[in-house]
């Protein structure tokens, strides 16, 4: 009974794409071997039709519902600084909860980490292939300012809740992200999106290019690794198993499904 339910409430998905979204989740959840839709497929009638191999819950597959309908390259930018601002809250806004800052204040670390590197590899260069000359300046500045932050992340993510200097260094590091994820959205997002709308599919590729190399990219700061890639790629590469180990023993809001980079 609810297994069919569940298979209601997937078949009215209409973003969800078997062979993308779906295919991706199904490959993470088996890493933690929690997961349950080991396939679906999509009728003539545009249904969905999935097999589980166990059930899970409806706000989980809510969840799922909305990175279905994150389709573009801006939308899913603009959902992790949501989610950043979010985390940011709670730990400024707890100030007698150690626990809950610390839980949160992880969570601040592991989800700026990725989205960090995560533009460095897909959004910068689309800025550079798609906008010329201001495109590579737009980059550079990015860059830049990665790397200030990445800097102050690092002093963070090494910090205990119960230091003083706990949410000072938070409130600090706040404020240039602050201004760097308000440029990004008013002006630099508009900027690709508007190249990106002659190229048929292009913003939604490049949102689950996004999305995928969020999953294999450091969840801890690593500024050593330089802003210009290739050097974070290959950083990023040899420190993200390392991260994806540590992560293990730190604690997380315990909403939190998995805090491990490579499950999200
Ligand atoms: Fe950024
Ligand atoms: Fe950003």
């Amino acid at each position: 009974m609810i297994l069919a339910l569940m298979k209601q409430v997937l078949v009215k998905l209409p973003y969800l794409h078997p062979t993308n979204q779906l295919d991706l989740i199904s490959k993470r959840e088996r890493k933690n071997n929690t997961w349950i839709i080991i396939g679906c497929k999509r009728s003539i009638s545009r249904q969905l039709h999935c097999n589980f191999k166990s059930l899970y819950s409806i706000s989980r597959i809510k969840k799922f519902r909305n990175v279905a309908a994150m389709s573009t390259i801006s939308n899913a930018i603009i959902k992790d600084h949501r989610e950043l601002k979010q985390y940011y809250d709670e730990v400024v806004n707890n100030v007698n909860n150690h626990d809950h800052q610390q839980r949160f204040g992880n969570q601040f670390t592991w989800e700026l980490a990725r989205h960090s590197v995560g533009e460095e590899l897909v959004v910068y260069p689309a800025f550079e292939k798609h906008l010329g000359v201001q495109g590579k300046e737009m980059a550079e500045h990015d860059r830049k300012e990665h790397h200030k932050v990445k800097l102050m992340l690092k002093e963070f993510q090494n910090m205990s809740a119960s230091d003083p200097n706990y949410v000072p260094k938070l409130q600090e590091l706040w404020k240039s992200l602050e201004e760097h994820i308000e440029e990004e959205e008013r002006d630099d997002m508009p900027a690709l999106e508007e190249k990106l709308r002659s190229i048929e599919g292009e913003t939604e590729s490049m949102a689950k290019s996004f999305g995928r190399t969020k999953a294999f990219v450091p969840s801890r700061s690593h500024p050593s690794a330089g802003e210009h890639p290739p050097f974070e790629t290959v950083m990023g590469l040899l420190t993200a198993p390392i991260d994806d180990v540590a992560d293990i023993f730190r604690k997380f809001p315990d909403q939190t499904i998995s805090p491990n980079p490579s499950t999200k």
